[in-house]
This record gives C-alpha cells, sequence and structure tokens, in this order.
C-alpha cells in the first residue's frame, strides 16, 4: 500500500505496510521514476551505470569522526549524492538507525537508491530541496535528528555528464540544473538577462575579475543567434579574457561556470535557508557537518557557526575548517579545495 503525499516541491512514496514507527521506507514515485524510464527507454541506462562508481566521497574519515553517528541515531544525509558518505552513515548507525537521505537530482538519488538498497528499510529517501528540511522531516514525523551532513556542490556523476551541461570540459547543452524539473537553465540565464545582471552573476557567484568583458561577449555573441552548448560559452570566454596557456592556475571558463552553476541552483540561497532551519531539528548533542569547496558558501557556513556560538545554543568544535590529508589530495584531486566544518548543538 502506497501513500503519495507532496511536500513543496517533491513527492514522498511512503510504503505503509511497512510500520512507521520502525522504518517508514519513504521511496520516491516521482522524476527519479521518470528519469528510469526515460533513460531505459533511451538505452541510456548502461551510460548512467557507468558512471555510478566515479564519485569519491570526500573527507569520509573526517566526517565519521566529527559527526560520530551513534548507533540506533537518527541522521540526514542532505546531499545524498551517489550515497559515498550515507554508505558509510547507514552502517555505523545499525542495527536500528535510520537515515533522511535528501538530493534534488532525480538521477543521483536513483543510483543511490541502487546502492544503498540493502539498507532501504532504514533509510527514507526524499527527492528534494535540503532547504525544506522541516516540512520533508514532518512529513516523515520526525520530530528531532542526532546528525545533518551537507556536502555542498557537485558530484563527479553530475560534473562529468555531458547532458547535464555543468562542465566546459565536455560539450553538452547550457544546462546546469541539478533538478531538472526546475524551469529555468543556464541556458536561459545566459540568453536572456542582461548585460548587467550577467555581469553581476560573475562577480558575485564567481569573484570573475572580468565579469564585464565576458558579460558583453555574450550579449554580443547572442544578437547573432542563441548561445547553445557549453562549448560556445567556453569558446566566447576564451575570446573575451587573456589567457596564459601554463602560466594561469585555472582555466578562464572556470568561475563563469561556477557563477551560471550558483545562480541556476540558487545554491547560496539554500544554503542560508537550510542552516537556519537546521538548528531547530537538532537534537542537543546533535551534530552538523558542511563540506565546503568555494570561498562563498564556506563563508555562509562560517558566519551561521559563529552566529550560533555566540547565542548560546551550538559549540564549534572546528576552530579551523578541517582540510582533506595530502594523500586524499593525491587520491582525489576534487578534494583540493573541500574544507569541513562541525558544529555540535548544546544548548
Ligand atoms: C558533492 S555531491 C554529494 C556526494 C555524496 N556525499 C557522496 O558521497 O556520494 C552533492 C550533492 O548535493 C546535491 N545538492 C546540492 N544542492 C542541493 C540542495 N539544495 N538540495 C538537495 N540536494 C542538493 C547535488 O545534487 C549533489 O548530488
Amino acid at each position: 500500500m502506497f501513500r503519495e503525499t507532496q511536500v513543496g516541491q517533491h513527492t514522498i512514496t511512503s510504503d505503509s505496510t511497512i510500520d512507521p514507527s520502525i522504518c517508514t521506507t519513504a521511496s520516491l514515485k516521482d522524476s527519479a521514476q521518470r528519469v528510469e524510464e526515460q533513460e531505459g527507454r533511451n538505452g541510456l541506462q548502461g551510460h548512467v551505470m557507468a558512471n555510478t562508481i566515479k564519485h569519491i566521497p570526500v573527507m569520509l574519515e573526517e566526517v565519521m569522526t566529527w559527526l560520530n553517528p551513534q548507533a540506533n541515531s537518527m541522521i540526514v544525509d542532505a546531499t545524498l549524492g551517489l550515497g559515498g558518505h550515507a554508505e558509510a552513515i547507514i552502517k555505523k548507525i545499525a542495527p536500528q538507525g535510520r537515515l533522511v537521505a535528501i538530493d534534488r537530482d532525480a538521477r543521483s538519488l536513483q543510483m543511490a537508491k541502487k546502492r544503498l538498497s540493502a539498507y532501504a528499510q532504514r533509510c527514507h529517501f526524499v527527492q528534494g530541496d535540503f532547504k525544506e528540511l522541516d516540512s520533508i522531516l514532518r512529513e516523515l514525523g520526525i520530530t528531532g535528528v542526532d546528525g545533518i551532513l551537507l556536502d555542498l556542490g557537485l558530484s563527479s556523476f553530475q560534473l562529468e555528464d555531458a547532458r547535464r551541461g555543468f562542465s566546459f570540459q565536455v560539450e553538452g547543452p547550457l544546462d546546469m540544473r541539478m533538478d531538472e524539473s526546475y524551469p529555468l537553465s543556464a541556458f536561459d540565464l545566459v540568453n536572456s538577462l542582461s548585460e548587467g545582471e550577467l555581469s553581476s552573476i560573475l562577480r558575485n557567484y564567481g569573484e570573475e575579475r572580468w565579469h564585464n568583458r565576458i558579460a558583453r561577449s555574450i550579449v554580443r555573441q547572442r544578437s547573432e543567434h542563441p548561445i547553445e552548448t557549453t562549448k560556445d560559452l567556453k569558446e566566447i570566454i576564451l575570446r573575451a579574457v587573456p589567457y596564459r596557456l601554463g602560466i594561469d592556475k585555472i582555466h578562464p571558463a572556470t568561475r563563469t561556470f561556477q557563477a551560471l552553476r550558483i545562480a541556476v541552483n540558487q545554491e547560496l540561497e539554500t544554503l542560508r535557508i537550510m542552516l537556519d532551519k537546521s538548528i531547530d531539528v537538532l537534537k542537543p548533542g546533535g551534530r552538523i557537518g558542511v563540506i565546503a569547496f568555494h570561498s562563498l558558501e564556506d563563508r555562509i557556513v562560517k558566519h551561521q557557526f559563529l552566529a550560533w556560538a555566540k547565542s548560546g545554543r551550538m559549540k564549534v568544535m572546528t576552530k579551523k575548517p578541517l582540510r582533506p590529508t595530502e594523500g586524499e589530495r593525491q587520491r582525489n584531486p576534487r578534494s583540493r579545495s573541500a574544507r569541513l566544518r562541525i558544529v555540535e548543538r548544546i544548548a
């Protein structure tokens, strides 16, 4: 017997044959399933499956030590991705512990559900935005949790999938939506915002020093024809700014792509809302861990943690953010910019 409930923008399908007080399984009959069906029809399953193993969870050991999930506790992984951190957590909180596993990306959720199928009885899979944490938990009948993990940004699975348009290193449509049901994509922003609006997105979300030049070039180029692909945009940027191959540390398109992705997914805004709500659902003694990958999001986390500490409700466990070890940086270059901060609720 399945019960469907609408929570904000997501549908939670609960199997009511399972005793909800012990192990309500919230699975999804929504875009995750539609993607699954579509992939099957298009013969893309193999492609998606091939990507499953590509995302290596960042700072896993540090997360497990500092988030410190206990047997039988209730943990939220608000950025499930491909379930790397989630798998370690669900094992650690056995035998009765439960995990609320949230991701706004239907494809990732689908992959993670398969990976964690052996633990499905103790998992609530939710496709949705973590900014709706309060309503997601309310819907599941959960009043307090012992830990919350946020591993921000994108997974390699998303980044490397050309169809998603996140990366200038593979050619694909200018999309960049984590939730593909969201109405606005990078194509819409790039082809319809004014030069001034584009310029401020590049400045504010990419800290791009050439924001004016790039915005001007985009507007000039699109007056001839729409900018359709990641390659089109990359070439416009390369023509607009000076680039010293082999000298400049990052590719000139890096900051523009980051900025557009943040704008499309409203990443900073959702992070602020999520943090603001998280303290009220966290039980005393519970911890929140956040892994940030760039200074804009890390700044938000740091200031929120300090404000909580000042109010006397939380204790900051990591005076300075933890960084990946040299060994991890070598093994997984994606981890290089990661910063992990942890707080504990004390009142
Ligand atoms: C870095 S990945 C997480 C990887 C994961 N920890 C693992 O080990 O596989 C970040 C994930 O967070 C998701 N995400 C980002 N912002 C989100 C939001 N506002 N709400 C829900 N999920 C979000 C992305 O779709 C992505 O799958």
